[in-house]
């Protein structure tokens, strides 16, 4: 009990690019007295993402920035990151590759959740590829974030079966659920 009373949150932010459904549960999991982030900023490389509409929802201060130059896009998080003495960085589903300068800065402090059972599956189209080798088994990491992609040190892996009848879509949705069970998780073990 002592230890809830006296938890200090850190100042995290969310890069996104899509659905959000990784950002919407770690927002849910801030909201808990014994969780120890508290989400100050989301920051998406495109307005389309859907996830942005949690901004407005929940009142966490969004930036869309544009990745057609890096390192000026890297410039602008930078200052925006200091400006709202983020502390920590949670990738969930966000598409651009970070310079190994931006990472380098933040060493440590950048986690990345990745659907597929690493070092299995590095990049995209995790889900079809572990069908089309025949896979009886994949599931979903999180990782610390180093300058090489998807290669960072392991903090919580989670399987998941995959059954005949399972397409990438289906398969999608069976990780997808356990992301949501194992973000959190990772984030209590190293932030605890
Ligand atoms: C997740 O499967 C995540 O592992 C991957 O991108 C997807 C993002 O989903 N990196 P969402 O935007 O959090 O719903």
């Amino acid at each position: 009990m002592k230890k809830l009373i006296g938890l200090k949150k850190n100042n995290v932010a969310v890069f996104i690019s899509g659905t959000g459904s990784n950002l919407k549960n770690l927002i849910k999991f801030s909201k808990k007295k014994y969780f120890p982030i508290n989400i100050n900023l989301i920051i998406s490389d495109t307005k389309e993402a859907k996830g942005l509409e949690y901004s407005k929802k929940y009142k966490i201060k969004k930036k869309i920035v544009n990745f057609n130059n890096r390192n000026e896009a890297e410039k602008k998080i930078l200052k925006t990151l200091i400006k709202k003495k983020i502390k920590f960085i949670c990738l969930a589903g966000f598409m651009k590759i970070l310079s190994a300068n931006f990472i380098k800065r933040f060493d440590g402090m950048i986690i990345n959740i990745h659907p597929s059972l690493l070092p299995k599956y590095k990049g995209l189209n995790t889900h079809e590829r572990a069908i089309k080798n025949g896979d009886k088994m994949t599931g979903c990491t999180v990782h610390f974030v180093n300058k090489k992609l998807d290669s960072g040190i392991i903090i919580l892996q989670k399987k998941v079966r995959i059954n005949k009848a399972d397409n990438p879509v289906t398969l999608a949705k069976k990780v997808l659920k356990e992301e949501h069970r194992l973000y959190p998780a990772a984030i209590l073990k190293i932030l605890n």
